[in-house]
């Protein structure tokens, strides 16, 4: 009674990217990988073989399944697993118990960065999706996965990455793995390489959902727009919202967010728009994309461009602004379930989490071959790492859920235990956070914002949180000034409907307050979602309850230094 739709491969041209030469990472040889779309409470198993050929291990994450009871599934690297080696093989099975728009992306090192990421839709039989909104929400639908892109591989820009003068902007976007860049010449015809864009085609006069996630990469947030059509949002992070119609909405990494498109407008091809910010901007490569919506009867045609029109009318999810009568901050969507703890109960514990790039000599970046010189001291400049409280997370050497427990006890840090002044040392740990099980937890996320525009889009594993709120201040603030703030009665939080999302951003120089109850037992990482700011430590574990409390290891589960050989599973065929 749910559509499935297993769909190998039913994009007509699994060609990856805008045609700039680079090596990538591919899933059953796509990019992205297969679009894996259920109903909900199915039995998801994927299957995992690593077969990269240059030993990397791999682990792979489902973004924005809350992994209710089976946290070892996560597929965080050296969190939740050991990596899966070279030529060895994981099955990942959980309840596809989330409902929604999510993704799927290696979660190990910066692979998902070269290509290894993929749509994850998770589906509710028409009649239950009615309840949950108030909208029969059986609508034809489309899926969409974006990101920034550039024409080298990630680890030789990460190189180059937090410095002023390396080449470290992307300098294109992908939609579904697809788009055009212009300027790209094959040498040895002289001739423009054309790579064919997404297609999104529509009968005229219905309605259609668009499922978006961001795979976003770097400083990128992506504004999303459609010429000629509004957009009428009604889910984010796969959690239903009261409908607001836009004309645009910016998207961050690891966000996700539905849209109702009613195909009004006159027979014809119109472009769906994808226009990099920040990092993305103007200001350097200025990387942008376009699908083409065509309308049945319309004649297509695959080189279809047209000036972008001005956007006129409300945009979701600004960027570094105060609110504006146009400007609609995440935190005023307004959620379809209000009864939550999360919301209801005082919380038993705060924590300030303050996020800022650090001036300071990171002795991880002294590895001559990856980093020259010139990388980490400019000057007398040193190299700038992304932190939260000023400790770079470090990920232990071992998976603390599933081995060594111990761990938890001894290696770990947080700003209630450091005894050294991390504001001037480089503190580094794996930094971790105990939560009792069933606390209700409210978190104050502080953008220092010493370093204008940066932004960091924040995932939590294991939970969905409520964004309560979120502003900008006027100009780089300390974490003191928003508890001061705070203190006053100066800061306004929404208990009544606030959103529910897993990933938020951090308004620059501003703040956005969270809470979320913490009944998943397990470890979970909570991070910056721009792949080179969590690389180099922008993120922490919560630890919700104790050892106790985790659910029993899955029987045969690898540990570091233990793979054995999978029994082969027979295929199973509906
Ligand atoms: Cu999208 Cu920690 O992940
Ligand atoms: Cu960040």
């Amino acid at each position: 009674d749910c559509p499935h739709i297993s769909d190998m491969c039913a994009r007509p041209h699994c060609v990856p990217a805008d045609g700039g030469l680079r090596g990538i990472l591919t899933v059953n040889r796509m990019m992205p990988g297969p679009s894996i779309q259920v109903c909900e409470h199915d039995t998801l198993r994927v299957r995992v073989h690593n077969k990269m050929e240059n030993s990397e291990g791999t682990a792979i994450h489902w973004h924005g399944i809350l992994q209710q009871g089976s946290p070892y599934m996560d597929g965080v690297s050296m969190v939740t697993q050991c990596p899966i080696p070279a030529h060895s093989t994981f099955t990942y099975v959980f309840n596809a118990s989330t409902p929604g728009t999510h993704f799927w992306h290696a979660h190990s090192g910066l692979q998902r960065a070269d290509g290894l990421y993929g749509h994850l839709v998770i589906r509710q039989p028409p009649g239950r999706e009615a309840h949950r909104g108030f909208y029969d929400l059986d609508l034809p639908e489309h899926v969409i996965v974006v990101n920034d892109w550039w024409h080298r591989d990630s680890p030789s820009s990460f190189a180059q990455h937090h410095h002023g003068d390396g080449d470290n902007k992307p300098s294109s976007v992908l939609i579904n793995g697809k788009g055009f860049f212009k300027g790209l010449y094959n040498p040895k015809t002289g001739l423009n390489i054309t790579t064919p864009r997404e297609v999104f085609r529509v009968t005229p006069g219905k309605r259609y959902r668009f499922r978006v996630a961001s795979n976003g990469i770097l400083n990128c947030p992506l504004m999303i727009s459609v010429d000629n059509h509004s957009l009428e949002i009604i889910a984010t992070d796969g959690q239903p919202v009261q409908p607001l119609e836009v004309a645009a909405f910016n998207i961050f990494a690891g966000e996700r967010y539905d849209f109702v498109l009613t195909a009004n407008q006159s027979v014809g091809t119109y472009l769906l728009r994808v226009q990099g910010l920040l990092d993305c901007g103007p200001r350097f490569k200025d990387a942008q994309q376009t699908a083409i919506l065509v309308y049945d009867g319309a004649e297509f045609n695959s080189s279809f461009t047209t000036p972008a029109p001005t956007i006129i009318g409300k945009i979701l999810n600004p960027i570094n602004s105060r609110e504006s009568p146009t400007e609609i901050p995440v935190s005023q969507l307004r959620a379809m379930v209000e009864d939550d703890p999360a919301l209801t109960r005082t919380p038993d514990r705060t924590i300030v989490v303050a996020m800022d790039f650090k001036v300071i000599d990171n002795p991880r970046f002294h590895n001559p071959v990856l980093y020259s010189t010139r990388d980490f001291v400019i000057g007398n400049r040193q190299l700038q790492t992304p932190q939260m409280n000023d400790i770079s997370n470090t990920l232990p050497s071992s998976p603390p859920l599933s081995q060594y427990k111990d761990l938890l006890q001894s290696m770990t840090c947080n700003n209630d235990t450091v005894t050294s002044d991390c504001s001037v040392e480089f503190c580094e740990c794996v930094h971790l956070y105990k939560l009792r099980l069933d606390d209700v937890v409210e978190v104050i996320l502080v953008d220092q914002g010493h370093i204008w525009d940066a932004n960091h889009p924040t995932h939590l594993h294991g939970h969905g949180f409520r964004v309560v709120a979120m502003d900008k201040l006027a100009s780089s603030i300390y974490a003191k000034n928003v508890t001061d703030l705070d203190a006053r009665g100066e800061i306004i939080r929404n208990l009544h409907n606030a959103p529910i999302k897993d990933t938020v951003t951090v308004p620059d120089g501003g703040y956005t307050i969270l809470r979320f109850h913490a009944n998943n037992p397990g470890i979970w990482f909570f991070h910056c979602h721009v792949e080179y700011h969590v690389e180099i430590g922008m993120g922490l574990l919560f630890q919700v309850g104790e050892p106790e409390d985790f659910p029993p290891v899955p029987p045969r589960f690898p540990t570091c230094g233990s793979w054995e050989p999978e029994p082969e599973i027979p295929h199973v065929t509906d």
